[in-house]
């Protein structure tokens, strides 16, 4: 049987985050208090620093390296069973750097989220940072959303919006976007916690109980 998110309502629900490196979201999810059962972090990389975090933190941690699969396909076999061998409610993307397949997204639909740093739809990909600077726009952020099958996309949860500074290098404009990062992915996570969100059948994401989500966007002023 499929297991669909919401299962757990009223006894806990389960959580796996998935990294391929330092972990910082990871960290700020571990450290924000949230209600679930942190049942694990995943890793494709057995070098990623935030596993040491995670195992201080007293999370069971597991690598399953991309490297030791053919192809992309028998990867994410081997990743979709690790994961789903913790029944999860949620599956949060925390800094995972490969691309899932279709059947991936599918499997774990409506309970899959992701961190990414941008303002979706823009700069979806690589290099954010740099690429804003360039553009020379004056509001960047960051995006939690619902993965689907289309990369660094899919419907929206959260948003925090930055000013970028006339003098910010891609390393300052991602310290400041990083900070909001680690405030909105918890929050994300703890919206899918408490059911005041999902994903609907045509593919958008339903808030409950209320009528304008204004609080999604979150836009601190000049520092
Ligand atoms: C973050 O900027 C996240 O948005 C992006 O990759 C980075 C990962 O950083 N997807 P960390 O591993 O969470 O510190």
């Amino acid at each position: 049987m499929r297991h669909r998110p919401g299962s757990h309502k009223g006894a806990g629900k389960t959580l796996v985050i998935l990294i391929s490196g330092r972990g910082s979201n990871m960290r700020a999810l571990l450290e924000s208090g949230l209600p679930c059962r942190v049942a694990a972090v995943i890793s494709n990389r057995a070098d990623a620093p935030g596993l040491a975090v995670a195992e201080r933190h007293g999370i069971a941690t597991q690598v399953v390296p991309h490297r030791d699969f053919p192809d992309r396909a028998s990867f994410d076999a081997a990743l979709a069973a690790a994961v789903d061998a913790h029944r999860p409610d949620i599956v949060a993307l925390a800094g995972f750097m490969r691309i899932l397949t279709p059947r991936f997204v599918e499997q774990f639909q409506g309970r899959l989220i992701n961190i990414h740093p941008s303002l979706l739809p823009a700069y979806g990909g690589l290099d954010t940072h740099a690429r804003a600077l360039r553009d020379g726009v004056k509001i960047h952020g960051c995006t939690v959303h619902f993965v689907t099958g289309d990369l660094d996309h899919g419907p929206i949860i959260i948003q925090a919006a930055v000013p970028v500074l006339q003098n910010d290098t891609p390393a300052t404009l991602a310290a400041r976007v990083l900070h909001e990062e680690h405030r909105i992915y918890p929050q994300a996570v703890r919206w899918l916690y408490d059911d005041i969100l999902s994903l609907d059948e045509t593919g958008r994401v339903r808030w409950k109980h209320v009528e304008q989500a204004g609080f999604a966007l979150v836009a601190p002023g000049l520092e």
